[in-house]
């Protein structure tokens, strides 16, 4: 393998980001720029009865004020799909002022746009608004006797329902069961950089939105779609975007009503939200519950799951993060039963969030299997080994890979599990209870379904770009793109540029479900392997050449040198070829066509987590000492990165277990804690000593760079390990996130 692949290459962008150079979209320069700034529902249901803007539109700077009076009408509403589809992706079948209706509270009812930043803020306080409100549905209780099972959900990808076997007669015929419900308060995303569009509008009627994106071609589409515009009318760039977490997998409001109100004004028009609109914007992890059965023989032996999902949507779309798909595969298990039950609320439509489904179904599951562990007397890292399935246990079709055996011997050796007394506070040290838990990781393999291309161009002077589609939001993508192209092309990481962050370059679809890397990578391993063949035909056609008359397949490429496998002496650079040849370039544009969604295999990645934790005996506070992540990623292209990530998913898990709650206020239908004061994220001072290791399994079925994707698997566990390690402090069962210490009082 060459040394590019798994080399620990730093961030080919850390450089300019940490001098505060990267361009975020509401950074870009544009010439003649007006802002536009957004207000919102105070109120969650009802109706517009009347709206004054004459002293908003008198007030100094003011080019426009916008509502449902005078915005521009969308030429159709696109059915929400997930940004996946490669199609458009908005992130709600409801599109804000085209009537005075109101169905969620921070639903955009203005957008006044003004010459400088403060001036338009000024002139939105000045508009007077008046409502006719109508009872809302913002908590799930509220109406949770009108629950429905829809027929599908998740923008309809799934099933509403599942199911295997007879899990009433198995369930009944179980030497042990464990019942248990889960709540899980609603979180927000909070990425650092709040979404921001900049439109501008050119002299051929072109609008470019620079955006802050998971995916350029999904804004491109979905834009397109709602203005009834080819999308050759639409370029969407991203030059860097500031962390997402899903709030920017989906394609919200904002770009769409930058470009209206910059038609409209006949000038560029830059939209960036507040961190408060954040809130009500882009989507957020849904209000639920989740009710477990797992039925078990008496030596743990799992024989039925039962799994049933309570959840608030919105009016308009049957949303549901999808808990169950992880859960309902991750032990061996003939008879399975999930359900999604739906309620509608006042809300906008939920959407991904980091491990979006996985985070809570498999905090459901880990938390009812350490109550398993603990009535059938077995430890509980030897109850999940007894339980490992080798095949995927809702096809019978065998893992593409798994790793997990090694996951867990790995973490238990990390982590020193084995020496564990199972007694529930056993441990203590002064005032603290000391307590540690596990729990398993799993998260799916997403593949995209539309073919996914790049294009590679090689310069004669040994140089390479390497283009496509794919933003950056913080993964290390375009660092690990680089190490990909470089690897295939036999040329050092510093001669590879890799270019990426607009919808005008070879399409990638969004950046989500942790599959951004491979997709991307696999278009451009696909690409520079193309390339690099032409290249070497050239060079073995060419009675110049040293190769010439060489056997293609006998020629090896390495520090931009094409040379015989068995004579590495013998060659020639590309270079030489190129310059020799009288040719400036070459280039190749490549697509990797995804292997079918049924090829045979259950594909989905693995990991086991392991966390201590101290409780204070008598205050309550949770405090995490350390956390153990070993997870079997496939392939690690950069370990920096994929570490990196992976302690950033446990780190969300901790936030998950302990700190992230958004709070509804149901009498005024709106959250009662939109700002990162109030809405808590862990801080260094939270962070305890994090130690990731991956366990690199061989998968050629996945993908040709074998990779299975590290962004979210890290999350998934996390807050089930320690909730589990509270529990053996405490002797406490934890069932409603997150864990606040008035619950351990
Ligand atoms: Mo990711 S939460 O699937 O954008």
């Amino acid at each position: 393998m060459s040394p590019a692949i798994g080399a620990t290459l730093n961030r080919v962008d850390g450089r300019f980001k940490v001098r505060g150079e990267s361009r975020y979209s509401a950074e870009v320069q544009v010439t003649n720029l007006t802002h536009a700034v957004v207000v919102n529902s105070k109120i969650a249901s009802g109706r517009i009865s009347a709206i004054d803007t004459s002293e908003a539109e008198r007030a100094a700077g003011v080019l426009a004020v916008l509502t449902h009076r005078n915005m521009g009408r969308v030429a159709t509403v696109p059915r929400l799909l997930p940004s996946l589809a490669g199609l458009a992706a908005p992130g709600q079948s409801f599109f804000p002022m085209q009537d005075e209706s109101i169905h969620y509270g921070g639903q955009p009812i203005a957008v006044v746009v003004a010459d400088t930043i403060e001036r338009a803020d000024h002139a939105a306080t000045l508009i007077r608004v008046e409502y006719e409100t109508t009872p809302a549905t913002t908590l799930l209780d509220q109406d949770r006797d009108r629950a429905y099972v829809p027929e599908r959900i998740f923008g309809g990808l799934l099933p509403g329902q599942n199911s295997r076997g007879d899990v009433a007669k198995a369930l009944a015929a179980a030497e042990v069961c464990v019942q248990a419900t889960y709540r899980f308060a609603p979180n927000h995303h909070n990425p650092i950089e709040p979404s921001a569009s900049t439109a501008v509008w050119d002299d051929v009627d072109r609008l470019t939105i620079y955006d802050s994106t998971q995916g350029p071609n999904s804004v491109q589409l979905t834009v397109a779609e709602l203005l009834g515009l080819p999308p050759i009318s639409i370029r969407v760039v991203s030059h860097a975007v500031g962390g997402s977490f899903g709030s920017k997998a989906m394609v919200w409001h904002h770009p769409t009503l930058a470009a209206l109100a910059a038609r409209h004004v006949g000038r560029p028009v830059r939209l960036a939200l507040t961190r408060e609109q954040m809130f009500t914007s882009c989507g957020h992890r849904e209000e639920q519950e989740q009710q477990i059965t797992i039925g078990a023989a008496a030596d743990g032996r799992i024989s039925a799951l039962r799994h049933h999902k309570y959840s608030l949507t919105s009016r308009f779309d049957d949303w549901a993060e999808p808990s169950l798909q992880s859960a309902a595969v991750a032990y061996t298990n003939p008879n399975y039963e999930g359900v999604y039950h739906l309620v509608r609320g006042n809300t906008i439509t939920p959407t991904f969030m980091r491990a979006p489904g996985e985070a809570s179904g498999m905090f459901a599951l880990e938390c009812a299997m350490d109550e398993l562990a603990e009535r059938v007397g077995v430890d509980p890292l030897e109850l999940r080994m007894r339980n490992v399935s080798d095949t995927d246990p809702s096809s019978g079709n065998p893992w593409s890979s798994s790793g997990l055996r090694e996951c867990y011997q790995r973490a238990a050796e990390l982590f020193g599990w084995h020496d564990r007394d199972p007694q529930p506070r056993s441990r203590r040290e002064g005032q603290w209870l000391v307590g540690t838990g596990m729990a398993s990781a799993l998260y799916p393999v997403t593949q995209p379904v539309n073919p996914q291309r790049a294009k590679a161009r090689l310069y004669n002077d040994g140089t390479a770009v390497v283009e496509a589609g794919v933003s950056e939001f913080g993964t290390g993508v375009f660092t690990a793109m680089t190490q990909v192209a470089a690897d295939a092309l036999g040329l050092p990481p510093e001669r590879v540029r890799f270019v990426g962050g607009s919808s005008d370059l070879p399409n990638i679809t969004a950046a989500v479900g942790s599959a951004g890397t491979s997709a991307v990578g696999s278009a451009v391993h696909v690409t520079v392997c193309e390339l690099r063949d032409q290249l070497i035909r050239r060079a073995v056609a060419d009675d110049h050449s040293p190769l010439h008359g060489a056997d293609p397949a006998r020629v090896q490429v390495r520090d931009g040198k094409m040379v015989l496998s068995d004579r590495p002496d013998v060659g020639e650079t590309y270079a030489d070829l190129l310059h020799r040849t009288m040719t400036p370039d070459v280039e190749v544009l490549g697509t990797w066509n995804p292997p079918p969604q049924d090829a045979g295999y259950g594909i989905h990645t693995f990991g086991a987590q392991m966390a201590e934790v101290v409780v204070d005996a008598e205050l309550g506070v949770v405090r995490v000492r350390r956390m153990v992540g070993v997870f079997a990623p496939g392939r690690v292209l950069n370990r920096k990165l994929a570490h990196s990530q992976l302690m950033g998913g446990m780190l969300w898990g901790l936030g998950q277990a302990l700190l992230e709650a958004t709070r509804m206020d149901p009498r005024l239908g709106r959250w009662a804690n939109s700002s990162l004061a109030d809405y808590l994220v862990p801080v260094n001072a939270d962070a305890p000593d994090v130690v990731v290791d991956t366990i690199e399994q061989h998968d050629d079925v996945v993908n040709p760079i074998g990779i299975k994707g590290v962004g979210e698997i890290g999350v998934v566990g996390a807050a089930a390990a320690i909730a589990n390690a509270v529990h053996h402090a405490t002797g406490r069962r934890m069932y409603e996130l997150p864990i606040t210490l008035e619950k351990l009082l």
